[in-house]
């Protein structure tokens, strides 16, 4: 019998060819849009597979409507769009695409750090409205970014891939997790306590997935703890951070600025934000390069094209499911 393999949305190849030779019927929604509830649940039914994003909500009522499915591979290596225990419940799999964005979302944090502190958009729009006035002394000063101390929340892959960029920056670097890493260790950072880590970085960088545990993780307690000096990095997820809170503490100067890729609630952001001159605000562009959105379209489908030969697939986060069917 054939397979029938949806995908959610308009994605880059190679990905939609690789499933076209695997399946006899691909439904694929065409347009660069996200579909609605309804037309989500209308794609999935009778599929096999799901190819999907990490701007579709994949929750219990949407694993319903997919009965037949055995796998949801997410094209995102964050997977907090899912309700990964309610696919477990219903013996569906669960993939990633870990490991090929990493580099270029270390890129962006980097250019966060340095354009944030160097003022680098604030400056552009500055020369398009035709008010330079000329150089000056005082005109446009930013913060050091050389020397000064990065803490990264989270010592996972892009944590770390973040860290060897600054260590060219000769930043000193301070690292916060769950358990010592060796990998952070080896580029000489050194392991401390989240409270730490905020009063003593001079740059902090989040770098950890949406949990329940990590929701609000940067609330107003926290953010008072960091130096007016100090910058926020968040390449992440939104909700990690209290949107509001940062507002608040943008505004009144207590922080010098920030740098943000990811937004509690997108693609709204907090009332007030787009005011603060001291944020630099990008829209969700971590893995945002050709090079790396086709790798994780080719990954999604090696997870799709794996379970439909029958075999584990490679990036399996319910690991339980395929022992319940091996
Ligand atoms: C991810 O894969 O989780 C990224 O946020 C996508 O840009």
């Amino acid at each position: 019998m054939s397979s029938r393999v949806a995908i959610t949305r308009l994605i880059p190849e190679p990905g939609p060819t690789m499933l076209a030779h695997q399946t006899v019927e691909l439904v694929a929604n065409s347009e660069d849009r996200s579909l609605d509830r309804a037309e989500l649940r209308g794609l999935v039914g009778g599929c096999d597979a799901v190819l999907c994003l990490l701007t579709d909500s994949i929750d219990a009522d949407i694993l319903d409507a997919a009965a037949d499915c055995k796998i949801f591979a997410n094209m995102a290596v964050g997977y907090n769009n899912i309700d990964v225990a309610a696919a477990t419940k219903r013996g569906i799999m669960v993939t990633n695409t870990p490991g090929v964005l990493t580099e270029c979302t270390a890129d962006l944090a980097m250019a966060l750090i340095l354009g944030v502190a160097r003022r680098v958009a604030e400056g552009d729009v500055e020369m398009r409205a035709g008010r330079f006035p000329g150089w000056g002394p005082l005109y446009m000063l930013g913060g050091d970014v050389t020397g000064k101390t990065l803490g990264l929340v989270g010592p996972g892959r892009i944590a770390a891939a973040v860290a060897k960029r600054a260590k060219g920056f000769d930043m000193p670097l301070l690292y916060h997790g769950r358990r010592p890493s060796p990998d952070m260790e080896a580029l000489g950072a050194k392991a401390v306590d989240l409270d730490t880590l905020l009063r003593e970085s001079d740059f902090v960088s989040l770098h950890v997935p949406l949990s329940k545990e990590t929701h609000h993780l940067i609330d107003a307690a926290a953010l008072a703890k960091m130096k007016p000096t100090s910058y926020l990095i968040n390449t992440a997820r939104g909700p990690v951070v209290d949107e509001k809170a940062l507002v608040a503490v943008l505004k009144a100067g207590a922080i010098a600025g920030a740098g943000i890729d990811v937004y509690e609630d997108e693609p709204a952001m907090a009332p007030g934000l787009a005011d603060c001159t001291n944020a630099l605000l990008l829209p969700h562009l971590g893995s945002a390069t050709l090079g790396t959105r086709s790798a994780m379209s080719r990954i999604a489908a090696e997870n799709i094209v794996a379970v439909l030969e029958g075999r584990r697939p490679p990036n399996l986060l319910n690991p339980e499911v395929w022992q319940g069917n091996s």
